[in-house]
């Protein structure tokens, strides 16, 4: 599913990053963009970042 419908990112792509070893947001938003323009996508971004990094 979509995240990100202004970059085109979608969750699979996001967990795929989180799990390359982006456990920042800051880091996610430069490797993928989320977040960087209207900025709607910002809380389910983090909760698909909390989600990943609580299974590590
Ligand atoms: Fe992600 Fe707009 S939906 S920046």
């Amino acid at each position: 599913m979509y995240v990100c419908l202004c970059k085109g990112i979608t969750d699979s792509q996001l967990r795929a990053a989180i799990k390359d070893g982006g456990s920042e947001f800051k880091r996610l938003k430069k490797e993928l963009a989320v977040g960087t323009q209207c900025g709607k996508c910002v809380p389910v971004a983090m909760s698909i970042l909390a989600e990943e990094t609580a299974k590590n």
